[in-house]
């Protein structure tokens, strides 16, 4: 692996302004075309747009989902030469749903209507769409026999340590093998063998236990009176419901659904290229608000190697090695069902440890010994792995988000997006400013398999803010605050999209949220993107020749309704406004971010 930097383009693009404007604006040079929004038909033409929300759940289970947010473009030789940049598979996740645009009149108050609640569980999940540019514009091809939805009522399997557990056994599955659905999928990573990772970060709130929690759900914050949106009062009442009350009524655990939360909160696998195929729930790459996850570069006989974070505030980062050597032949979602867990401590003096969190390792049960805490088997470890973590004495972070690593130098930087509630006392080298709000950007080296070499890439904040380890001061062109989305493209430039919300959103200092592009190794830094009125700015790939970028515009008009909408992007005039993906080209063809 080279360390130099190979020559790197020149980011000769005029740095957009902030903006307050209800549009995308992009360069100029550039243009910017809204693709695939919400309720687009995927996997039936005759499914299509309504406009006022009277879309059915059954059209919603064929169409584009709500929310969209990671995603990937997977060209469509990308078993073989992986160089096709006019065709391929658009993998993208739809993390959540605003019942407010999803309905014609906005969510009908508890007991749920049936139709409503299994229209919320299908704009939840993931697309695969089948696309292709032709005569010099992307389109979907209608009819492929690749377009897919998978959603919150999807049947998947379990894998890993944890599959089979007692404490996954549901009367939707006595042996703890199988689960349903998946929510709340933020972003996403891609396996070196060219599967799709969607990770499910805010699910716990849609579930509901008005006994006791135990320790499964009160470290992730499961509902106590109602779930977050009152799935479990649907009506007329169906088990696929009812499994959102997760309050034990049975004998025993496999006669109701007291295990039900514990189906979620994992990876799950997913192969785009094969539409019948059942998605797989990764126990081994732990249990938390998974954000996503970002593969090092995977070498010949050594060791899979992967990050993710726990966006939460004061939650952790951990990185996952595989037990099997990493092989290009026989590579495979094998290699995420044995290994180890790690969780990251950040110290003082720059320095970083991976900490074990496993059942077989001294150190481990000495510290779960000292804590008085007590672990059945690994699966147990997993199911509760912010517990395991908080007991080895893991660095509590700035809501950890995306993750990405430099294409070159295998450095991996790190959204820390903001975390208001960290006090004086509490500021640390690696999270260094009480009360939050901007957020920052960490990366680290790996010195050994358990230790680690870290600075501060980027500070957030207004003009003028200064970042120490790297000699960066933000100016009027590249000030911003919440950096959440973050990848590096083939050449090891580094784009960062931002998640403000609140006051902090479309004000003054800010405007709306943007995706900036940097170049770590001079660097540089440049506001490349701003977002429409209560949008964010996520997700973001380009084809393998760099020149089509494609990135996801998430909720604009949040927090309105359809009366008094603050966005009609991207149809205009009077409608709804609508997630979507955005497709960035140059004008003359070149390539994205030179
Ligand atoms: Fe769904 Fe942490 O953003
Ligand atoms: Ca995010
Ligand atoms: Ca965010
Ligand atoms: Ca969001």
């Amino acid at each position: 692996r080279s360390v130099l930097a190979p020559q790197k383009p020149g980011l000769a693009f005029n740095a957009v302004s902030t903006s307050v404007a209800d549009a995308v604006r992009v360069p100029a040079g550039y243009r910017a075309q809204a693709f695939l929004p919400w309720g687009t038909p995927l996997t039936n033409t005759e499914a299509a747009w309504q406009g006022d929300g009277s879309d059915s759940a059954t059209a919603q289970a064929q169409q584009i989902g709500a929310h969209h947010d990671g995603m990937h473009f997977f060209p469509i030789d990308a078993r073989t030469t992986a160089q096709n940049s006019e065709e391929g598979l658009l993998v993208m996740n739809h993390e959540y749903v605003d019942p407010a645009f999803l309905h014609p009149n906005g969510p009908n108050a508890a007991p749920r209507p049936l139709e409503q609640v299994a229209k919320e569980i299908a704009a939840h999940g993931v697309s695969v769409a089948h696309i292709r540019k032709s005569a010099g514009q992307w389109q979907l091809v209608a009819d492929s026999a690749y377009n897919r939805r998978i959603t919150g009522s999807t049947p998947m399997r379990l894998a890993g340590p944890a599959a089979g557990h007692e404490k996954m056994q549901t009367l939707y599955s006595p042996d703890g093998t199988r689960a349903r659905g998946t929510l709340n999928n933020c972003a996403h990573g891609v396996t070196p063998w060219g599967t799709y990772l969607t990770c499910e970060e805010n699910w716990a709130r849609c579930f509901v236990n008005r006994d006791e929690h135990n320790r499964e759900q009160t470290r992730y914050g499961v509902a106590s009176e109602h779930g977050r949106y009152y799935w479990e009062t649907a009506t007329p009442s169906a088990d696929e419901y009812q499994r959102f009350d997760v309050t034990p009524r049975g004998a025993n655990p496999h006669e109701d659904y007291r295990n039900e939360a514990n189906t979620y909160g994992w990876i799950v696998e997913i192969d785009p290229f094969d539409a019948s195929s059942t998605p797989i729930k990764h126990t081994m790459l732990g249990r938390f608000a998974h954000e996503g996850i970002i593969f090092a570069e995977a070498i010949e006989g050594e060791p899979l190697v992967a990050y993710s974070g726990d966006d939460s505030r004061f939650e952790y980062i951990y990185k996952f090695v595989s037990a099997q050597p990493y092989h290009r032949a026989t590579a495979g979602s094998h290699l995420l069902e044995t290994g180890t867990l790690y969780v990251a401590r950040f110290n003082d003096d720059g320095s970083g440890e991976w900490l074990p969190l496993d059942i077989n390792d001294p150190i481990f049960q000495r510290r779960a010994t000292a804590a008085n805490v007590q672990f059945s088997d690994q699966g147990d470890v997993l199911l509760n792995t912010r517990l395991a973590a908080d007991i080895v004495g893991a660095t509590p972070m700035d809501r950890p988000e995306w993750g990405a690593v430099h294409p070159q130098t295998g450095e991996v930087y790190f959204t820390l997006t903001n975390n208001t509630r960290r006090s004086a006392e509490q500021v640390d080298a690696a999270n260094p400013r009480a009360e939050n709000y901007a957020g920052h950007i960490i990366r680290w080296r790996e010195r050994s398999d358990e230790t680690f070499a870290w600075d501060l890439f980027l500070l957030a904040g207004s003009p003028g803010t200064y970042t120490r380890d790297t000699a960066i001061t933000l100016t009027d062109d590249n000030h911003h605050a919440c950096p959440d989305g973050l990848w590096f493209d083939s050449s090891g430039l580094l784009w960062i999209q931002t998640d403000m919300s609140g006051a902090i959103q479309g004000g003054e200092t800010y405007g709306n949220n943007a995706m900036l592009v940097a170049d770590p190794d001079r660097g540089i830094v440049k506001r490349f993107l701003t977002g429409p009125v209560g949008s964010e700015i996520t997700g973001v790939v380009t084809t393998p020749d760099r020149r089509t970028m494609f990135i996801n515009v998430q909720h604009p008009g949040e927090g309105s309704t359809p009366e008094s909408a603050s966005s009609h992007w991207p149809d205009g005039g009077n409608s709804r406004p609508r997630s979507a993906t955005v497709i960035i080209e140059r004008e003359d063809g070149g390539i994205i971010g030179t």
